[in-house]
């Protein structure tokens, strides 16, 4: 109903606008005095913890998305080599699992079927499990060793959308608790990355209030037939997030792809007019691949391409290069991804919205799909 939607034209409106709220109360308790505290992984124990000496995160759909950036986090903070794969893929080819090995479920409903069979195979090979899940007491929790629940509350539209952020907080979180206790971190560094995470809700406010121009663009592009999306590093999940929106609500084929593949395939398919949405990393990080991005920015353009740069605010490189620019606060380069995944997620329900489709019940589609 109206009232259960809070004033907006949609569930997925109104979930959205409580991305910055999701991550707030995803973090709520869990750093004090500038320290990771978790909890919940008391019943695996610090003993099991200290020995594993592997990671694998298991989902689907957005949940996997969040997966790949939690990988990037977990591997730089705790130095544990972390694998992602989607749960229907493990399940089925005699993964590799022992008492030292930790799987990580991702799961917005807890339901998941695919993901569910996942968990119960891995803890019947001896296999640690950690389950992420945004819905209490659901059967995915229940089969798991430990649970961190993510606080984003209901997700009511069927394609996720603050969950999304909230499961990115949560493996962000636990990157930092491991990095504490293998001692991989500083306290300092820890301390630096924890405030980089509570300043993500304030900084996701902003980009609600710009992202508003996304909607006459999507009115613009109610007869585009394909949407590409480039990023690269933590920008790659990213742009994967964005396609799998695209697809979900407006019906659009859409692809991601990681920008340094562009060469080695996807270039081919540039002509004049294909739009494409290039996640830009920032260009104050050292390490950062900012030129490299903004010079695949210039080669698809050369080739008629129609450019969305989703970019830090003040990057004048892009702004030549770029048909639209939207400006994403600064944050270090893992928390990045948490603001430039919103602009995204508005794109894909406007879009939807735009074409008179239903952003919250797209067709085909399952909130949770119980069935493998
Ligand atoms: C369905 C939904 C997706 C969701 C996926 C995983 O396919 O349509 O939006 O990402 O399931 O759901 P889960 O509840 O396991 O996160």
């Amino acid at each position: 109903s109206a009232a259960e939607k809070g004033g907006w034209s949609s569930f997925m409106a109104k979930e959205i606008s409580e991305e910055p709220e999701a991550v707030a109360k995803t973090l709520l308790g869990r750093i004090t005095d500038g320290t990771v505290h978790l909890s919940e992984l008391d019943p695996i124990g610090d003993e099991v913890l200290a020995n594993v000496d592997r990671i694998i995160v298991i989902a689907c759909g957005t949940a996997a998305y969040a997966g790949m950036l939690g990988k990037y986090a977990i591997e730089k903070w705790s130095r544990i080599p972390v694998e992602v794969e989607l749960s229907h893929e493990f399940r089925y080819r005699d993964p590799i699992l022992n008492e030292r090995t930790l799987v990580v479920s991702i799961s917005q409903s807890g339901e998941t079927m695919d993901t569910l069979m996942a968990v119960k195979y891995a803890t019947a090979a001896s296999a640690q499990v950690l389950s992420i899940c945004n819905t209490q007491g659901a059967t995915i929790p229940r089969e798991s060793h430990a649970v961190i629940y993510t606080h984003a509350g209901p997700e009511v539209a069927v394609a996720s959308t603050k969950a999304f952020v909230a499961q990115v907080t949560a493996l962000y979180l636990l990157g930092l608790h491991l990095a504490k206790s293998r001692g991989t971190l500083t306290a300092e560094e820890i301390a630096e990355n924890a405030a980089e995470l509570q300043a993500i809700p304030a900084k996701i406010d902003e980009v609600l209030v710009v992202s508003q121009s996304i909607k006459q663009l999507a009115h613009w592009m109610t007869d585009t037939q394909s949407v590409l999306f480039l990023g690269r590093n933590v920008g790659y999940p990213v742009a994967l997030e964005g396609a799998l929106k695209l697809k979900e609500l407006a019906y659009i084929h859409a692809e991601g792809f990681a920008a340094g593949e562009l060469k080695h395939g996807p270039i081919a398919l540039i002509e004049p007019g294909q739009i494409v949405f290039v996640v830009v990393p920032s260009p104050r990080d050292p390490n950062s691949l900012h030129p490299k991005v903004v010079s695949n920015i210039q080669e698809i353009r050369a080739r008629g391409a129609r450019v969305i740069a989703i970019a830090e605010k003040g990057d004048a490189a892009v702004l030549p290069f770029a048909d639209e620019v939207i400006p994403i606060p600064l944050a270090g380069s893992l928390f990045e991804p948490l603001l430039a995944v919103v602009p995204l997620h508005i794109f894909g329900m406007e879009l939807a919205a735009a074409k008179g489709l239903d952003v919250d019940q797209p067709r085909n589609l399952a909130k949770s799909v119980t069935v493998e």
